[in-house]
């Protein structure tokens, strides 16, 4: 054993701790034109916002929003680690992000939605048609289902108007919506309704991707079957059709179950339902992430804490004005479309488009014709968006009409090269970039430039944002100098009002999750001794600007969205034939992790192709398309220690081309020879020492 790997195992620390080696990029500067627009250019902001003014720094979050009674009191940290927010005020997100709008902007888009079709012209809604189509969903969900303050609905919408309509009804009488990505399957779904206690979900017949009409109605039927297996009854099916009064999907309707919704919406028209003040506490919404375990957590989102913290983030990092077009190319469906295309743009009374097809249909350049058509000049994506965008057609967007003044990439680290292929050819050297580090959980973005304010630096998500303090730990809670060069867990040492309040159902797994890790002292309630942990590995250089690089937990990052190695094997453990499943994540090029999984099979399994379909169709059911494996790999035996643990970490630097460390001390050492070279073939291996953190740390946790 080499000194370094021995000093390692003596201190109890892991390889995350061990210097990173990375280059240092250099600076760009915001354009001069940008910094003359910007909503934040005051230096004095994080000064404003530093420790000395917490909590009451952000009242200027808050004040942003519109109060029916207002707050006296910010932060009440009474029981950690369940913070409260603004607790004694009271507010409508509804009301925030439509009615108070009609007097100034009534006629002014509030969404724009482009239909994947090309010939299809977009559809521009103004806030007085999204107020009055709000106020009769809003009548609907009252008065039909009889839903009120409190009650759960799930909602399994693709990329339409009636998604937000939906999301805001909801809002406007204290509904606690629960919208599940549209592209997850209806087992996924399933689960979902059933640990929200949804009576109702509410889908649509069809929705248009890659050129096909998707039929969506199928999968309610799926999930409502799922939910009801674990116990939720779903007393109703409510259904958007894509095409009002025809119906686009083969699936039949349920008679007494399933309902259109456009049809009903008629026995609606033009009433009006005023919007129920609701306690900033109140719960919004719930937005179902992967963790480390194979149950999905519900995360569940405040009222006033949320809103206040993506108005005022929507505000100073995107930098939005009521001016402006603005287009996040993500899905509503995850918690960057709830916070940046519906709740934080739409308090600030922007104009948010919604795309609903894929980026690349019918060509790679359809971002850049949407953009040119509608005037969009803010633009949010992916770095897997990028990728994809760059391998297509890399000189294309330089030649193309768009014109952004501000662009964001969230979601997974950002090469350099792709970051300057960003800035260079989609910027065309005129547009700001940041890149928005945070979590479902976290609500709004941690760690980025402020746009004005600070030079961009390829790769690096930036400083902390106003009001956020973060700290890296290593494995025994000591704080990791910046620039050091080395790597460790990044928490967050004080509360915000984004952050989720519990997971639904959960308390005692919200608390062992992000916080028993790093707790100083359970009895007190100062939030000092409170860290939230994050789960990423990050290090922080010398000026301060945080590199962030990956999960430390097994969490795989697939195209920016989480996906539980968990979730996957149990999907694998439902075929027949499969004894022992092991998934790892794999370095993809456009999406940045895929999942690969090793099986072991039972004495008397059938075909192998046969059950590799199965394997695929499986995660394809119990989860949705996005968790399917790059490869199956059927392996004689699973690499175990002597107590019989699988060693993931293996497996995964097997599946990256990397040499796997010393393996004697396992119980089946010459089982890893053989999947080497079943999966390696005769490819001479990479030293680990070159593998991202995140896979080189893998089932570390094992
Ligand atoms: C995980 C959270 C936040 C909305 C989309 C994903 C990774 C997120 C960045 C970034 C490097 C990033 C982290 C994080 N991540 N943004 N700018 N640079 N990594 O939300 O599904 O909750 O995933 O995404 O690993 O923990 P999510």
């Amino acid at each position: 054993m080499s000194d370094k790997s021995r000093s390692a195992e003596q201190s109890g620390s892991s390889e995350a701790q061990i210097a990173v080696h990375w280059k240092e990029e250099k600076y760009f500067k915001p354009p001069q034109s940008f910094i003359e627009q910007a909503n934040l250019s005051d230096p004095d902001v994080r000064e404003r916002f530093g420790e000395r003014n917490f909590p009451d720094c952000f009242r200027e979050y808050a004040d942003l929003l519109d109060w029916s009674k207002p707050y006296t009191e910010v932060l009440d940290t009474g029981k950690p680690p369940f913070w409260k927010w603004f607790a004694d005020g009271e507010l409508n997100a509804c009301h925030n992000c439509v009615d108070r709008h009609l007097g100034k902007y009534r006629n002014k888009a509030a969404l724009i939605f482009v239909s994947e079709p090309e010939d299809d012209a977009p559809v521009a809604m103004t806030y007085q048609e999204l107020y009055v189509r709000v106020n009769e969903m809003a009548a609907l969900l009252r008065d039909y289902c009889g839903l009120k303050a409190g009650d759960r609905v799930t909602l399994h919408l693709p990329m339409t108007l009636d998604l937000p309509i939906t999301m805001l009804a909801c809002a406007r009488l204290g509904v606690v919506h629960s919208q599940v990505f549209g592209g997850f399957s209806g087992q996924s779904c399933g689960q979902r309704i059933e640990d929200s206690g949804s009576r109702y979900l509410i889908t649509a017949d069809a929705y248009w991707r890659s050129g096909k009409l998707i039929d969506h109605k199928e999968k309610a039927d799926i999930a409502v079957k799922t939910a009801e297996e674990a116990g939720q009854k779903v007393d109703k099916v409510l259904i958007w059709q894509r095409y009002p009064g025809k119906n686009s999907s083969p699936t039949a309707m349920v008679e007494g179950r399933d309902v259109i919704i456009n049809d009903l919406l008629k026995d609606y028209a033009g009433q009006r339902v005023e919007p129920v003040a609701m306690n900033a506490e109140a719960p919004l919404f719930l937005m179902y992430s992967s963790g480390t375990t194979g149950k999905p957590k519900g995360c569940q989102h405040r009222t006033g804490g949320y809103l206040a913290y993506v108005a005022g983030t929507s505000k100073y990092i995107e930098d939005i004005h009521p001016e402006d077009t603005y287009w996040c190319m993500a899905d509503i469906g995850w918690i960057t479309g709830h916070s940046y295309i519906v709740y934080g743009p739409l308090a600030l009374a922007a104009t948010s488009v919604i795309y609903e097809g894929t980026p690349t249909f019918p060509d790679a350049r359809r971002p850049w014709r949407i953009a040119e058509r509608l005037g969009v000049n803010i633009f949010h994506t992916s770095p897997t968006a990028v990728r994809a965008l760059r391998r297509l057609d890399p000189e294309g967007p330089a030649q193309s009409p768009q014109q952004f003044k501000h662009m964001t990439t969230v979601g997974e680290p950002i090469e350099p090269e792709a970051w300057r292929w960003y800035y260079h050819q989609i910027g065309k050297d005129q547009a700001v970039i940041v890149d928005t580090w945070w979590q479902t959980e976290t609500g709004g973005f941690l760690c980025s430039t402020i746009p004005a304010l600070d030079d961009m630096k390829p790769g690096s998500a930036g400083p902390a944002l106003p009001g956020i303090y973060p700290v890296i730990f290593d494995e025994n809670g000591a704080e990791v100098a910046r620039g050091s060069g080395r790597a460790g867990n990044i928490c967050i040492r004080n509360p915000w009002p984004g952050i989720m309040q519990t997971i639904w159902g959960d308390d005692q797994r919200f608390v062992d999750t992000y916080y028993k890790r790093y707790c100083r002292n359970t009895d007190s309630t100062d939030w000092r001794d409170w860290p939230y942990m994050a789960g990423d590995g990050a290090m922080q250089a010398e000026d301060g600007y945080y590199r962030i690089l990956g999960r430390v937990d097994d969490v795989i990052n697939v195209s920016g969205h989480r996906l539980g190695t968990k979730e996957i094997e149990s999907a694998c453990l439902t075929v027949a034939d499969v004894a022992e499943a092991a998934v790892v994540p794999v370095v993809d090029e456009i999406k940045g992790r895929v999942p690969d999984v090793y099986v072991s099979l039972g004495s008397d399994a059938g075909d192998l192709e046969d059950i590799k379909s199965r394997i695929i169709k499986a995660c394809d059911d119990m989860i949705g398309k996005i968790a399917r494996p790059r490869q199956i790999h059927i392996v004689p035996d699973m690499p175990k220690t002597r107590s019989g643990k699988i060693m993931r970490r293996v497996l995964a630097a097997i599946s990256n081309g990397a040499d796997t460390g010393d393996v004697t001390t396992l119980a089946n050492p010459d089982v890893v020879e053989e999947i080497q070279n079943m999966v390696q073939g005769e490819n001479a291996s990479k030293s680990s020492a070159d593998m991202p953190d995140d896979i080189r740390n893998f089932g570390n946790n094992d």
